[in-house]
């Protein structure tokens, strides 16, 4: 039989093991948060991730060190998340490829995209460019598609690993092209930009925000937008869908996600610091050169978050099974 006095010791560490936590989450965060980024530095993940994680570093009193585990289309990445303490101290910011199309690029992933993750929120919506390296003899989509077409054999296309955004992108592009081309997998769309501009490859679905500086600056060629609307920085790039791929549209969400668990007032925090960086008139004005769409006010809650997962998992996972490619 339990003694009064071992009964009254357990109820009192009880009592004293959820005011610590209760403690932990209201003084939360006490030490450096680290933010998972599953991609290489210097490409469009990691891009945004550093420009939200240092105001929001200014917003929560603690600072956020991005860490780059690239590998894999992200996998590795938000994989080590996944399994991270739900303590609120490793977060992952990630994008819809790494957790809603890649359900249907590999035959098991090693996480749940919806069981593993506390949605934190959405950090913008990029549209992406088909860009190619400058030799590429071709001046408009149409001369690329023919390019692209009569050279299928030789052709290369880069991409940052299966599931990753610049992977949909392409893959989207060449079932749509009807063409198989070589894929050359980076750990990251930042490398595989390097690349491209070195003339390494012939052409990649890119980002808007890793790709416009280099546009910009012609040392690649900007030959469609992804979405159903031109950019405004890039006025004269028709969209793909008007240029000859009627019903192409990629757009790629990037967000924040704690692992499976982590409590509810941490989540709240970490959303509010994250809302109020997008809101910051620099940040914002930064973003929005970017080609960055930011999410409204509604749609920067966890909810909308875990309903937007939903929607993309629906959306994609039939639409790549579709484009008839086989898993890995
Ligand atoms: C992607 O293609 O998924 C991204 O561009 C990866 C990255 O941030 O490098």
């Amino acid at each position: 039989m339990i003694s009064r006095r071992i009964l009254a010791a357990a109820m009192a560490a009880f009592a004293l093991g959820l005011s610590s936590q209760a403690l932990a989450q209201a003084n939360y965060p006490t030490r450096p948060i680290t933010v998972v980024v599953p991609f290489a530095a210097g490409g469009p993940t990691d891009a945004l991730a550093r420009i939200l994680s240092a105001k929001m570093t200014e917003k929560l009193g603690q600072q956020i060190v991005v860490e780059n585990i690239g590998g894999a289309g992200g996998t590795i990445g938000v994989a080590k998340v996944a399994r991270a303490n739900p303590d609120g101290y490793t977060l992952s910011f990630t994008h819809m490829g790494t957790l809603a199309v890649n359900i249907a690029l590999y035959k098991s992933l090693p996480y749940d995209s919806v069981k593993d993750f506390e949605p934190i929120g959405l950090g913008g919506t990029n549209p992406m460019v088909l860009v190619t390296k400058k030799a590429l003899p071709a001046k408009d989509f149409k001369e690329f598609q023919a390019y692209v077409k009569a050279n299928e054999s030789k052709v290369q296309y880069g991409m940052a690993g299966i599931g990753a955004a610049s992977h949909l992108g392409g893959l989207m592009l060449n079932s749509m092209m009807k063409v198989n081309v070589l894929e050359i997998p980076y750990k990251g769309t930042g490398p595989a930009l390097n690349d491209l501009v070195a003339g390494q490859f012939d052409y990649m679905v890119d980002q808007a925000v890793n790709v416009l500086a280099q546009i910009q600056s012609g040392n690649i060629k900007a030959l469609g937008v992804s979405t159903k609307k031109r950019l405004s920085q890039l006025p004269d790039v028709p969209t793909i869908d008007e240029a000859g791929l009627p019903g192409y549209e990629v757009e790629i969400w990037n967000a924040f996600f704690a692992p499976k668990g982590t409590p509810k007032e941490i989540i709240a925090k970490l959303n509010a610091a994250l809302v109020e960086a997008m809101a910051d008139p620099v940040v914002s004005k930064r973003l929005e050169d970017l080609a960055v769409v930011l999410p409204s006010k509604a749609g920067s809650t966890p909810e909308a978050l875990a309903a937007t997962l939903k929607a993309s998992i629906d959306k994609w996972v039939p639409a790549v099974k579709a484009a008839g490619v086989q898993p890995q």
